[in-house]
Parts: structure tokens; sequence; C-alpha cells
């Protein structure tokens, strides 16, 4: 049987391959991240291109070429798809939508929910995407926790977790490990680590106390360019 395949390309890019074919990407800095093993030319268009918030380690500088070729939606906020036109992405090829809605593009619906952090434009979010096959991938932005990750397991019932791990500017270890008790997904990934030198620089800590707190979640510490089935 087909089954989802999801692929870390460095700190908080993802990128989705569904059972149908969908290609969803998430946060896709690419060029000038030291930790994505590609180039932007090597990576398939998406089908779906996710922005969490406009800072420069999610939005990146190639979101015009990965949507050119392409039919690719660009899925975020209205005041970051303002910032998308003026850099060159048309607005035809634009979705705008805010926290608490759902939209449906080509069979997968995405859920935008909120994240506690900061930005220029608009505010910063997250996703729960919900592919073909009902299998669901939160991408919890750049956050802090807030107790309300516990409504996200209530409502939609998380498969996997996109966490970011690495302190400072996000939750750290601590904070990742205890919002699994909240999420309680299937298998979580922690990300937005070692990326940067204030940073965790492994996911050692973040896994030692995730199998204390929530001994039932699968830990899956991808590298870049790795990629795991669901
Ligand atoms: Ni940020
Ligand atoms: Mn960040």
């Amino acid at each position: 049987m087909m089954k989802n395949k999801i692929r870390s390309l460095g700190h908080a890019a993802f990128e989705i391959t569904t059972t149908k074919g969908t290609r969803i990407l998430i946060d896709p800095w690419i060029t000038g991240n030291p930790a994505c093993p590609f180039k932007v030319g090597e990576l398939d268009q998406p089908d779906l291109l996710l922005v969490s918030h406009d800072h420069h380690d999610h939005y990146g500088s190639d979101i015009p070429n990965l949507l050119n070729k392409g039919q690719g939606t660009l899925i975020c906020q209205p005041e970051v798809a303002a910032k998308a036109q003026k850099d060159g992405v048309p607005a035809a090829k634009i979705i705008t939508m805010n926290i608490g809605g759902t939209v449906e593009v080509k069979g997968v619906k995405v859920t935008m929910t909120q994240a506690v952090h900061s930005s220029a434009s608009g505010t910063p979010c997250g996703y729960i995407v919900t592919l073909e096959d009902g299998k669901t991938v939160y991408h919890a932005g750049d956050t802090g926790i807030f107790a309300s990750m516990k409504l996200f397991a209530e409502i939609y019932g998380i498969d996997v977790a996109l966490l970011p791990i690495g302190g400072v500017f996000v939750m750290d270890p601590l904070q990742a490990a205890a919002a699994l008790t909240l999420l309680q997904p299937k298998t979580v990934i922690p990300m937005h680590y070692r990326t940067f030198p204030v940073l965790e620089q492994t996911a050692d800590k973040f896994i030692a106390l995730a199998k204390e707190k929530a001994p039932q979640v699968e830990i899956k510490a991808l590298q870049p360019g790795e990629a795991m089935e669901f």
C-alpha cells in the first residue's frame, strides 16, 4: 500500500508527498539554509506551499522560484501574501486564510493554527494538514508552548507533529516534551535546532525528556534530507 512520505529539508522546512502524489512544502527555507542539503532547482514544484511567518528562516527567498514553473499555490495570511506579491508571486497563485480557518485544495485540508511568536507581516501561525487519506500533520511553526495545543488533539487527532525544540526563539526541549502530553501525536519530528549556534545542537535532551513525559510517542529525529513514511 502506498504511504504518505515526509522529508526533512533542514531547520523547519519539510516536504510532504501524499499517497495521491500531492506535494506540500512547508516553510521552504532552501537557499542560505546551512542545514538544507538541496538546491532550490533540485526540488520538485509543490502543489501547496505553506508559510508560517515572514522570518527569513521560514519565508526564505525561494518562494517565487518554487512557484514559477508549476501549478503550485501559496497558502498564507493576507499580510504575508502582500509581501509575497511584492516579491513576485502572482495573486492568482495565492490563497489567503487566517487562524481557525480551513481551506481544501486538491483534496488536502489545510487548517491554520495560532503560534506564539513574532513577525513583521501578519501574525505567526502553524498548520494542521489533513491529507487525502485522513492522516494529519501538525507543523507548529515557531512558537512557545500553549495549553490549547490540547484542543488540536481533541478536534483533529495528530498523527505526526513537527515541533521546534531548539530554544531561545522557540520551545526548548522541556516545553516541547510537555507539548507532547497536550498534542498526543503518534509520532513527533523535532525541528528548529542545530541550525544556529545559539540553538540546541542535538535532539538528545528532547528525546530523553520526551521518553520520560510521553513514552507512547514515537520520536523520529530526521536528518536533513531524510524521510519517513506514515
Ligand atoms: Ni521566527
Ligand atoms: Mn525560526
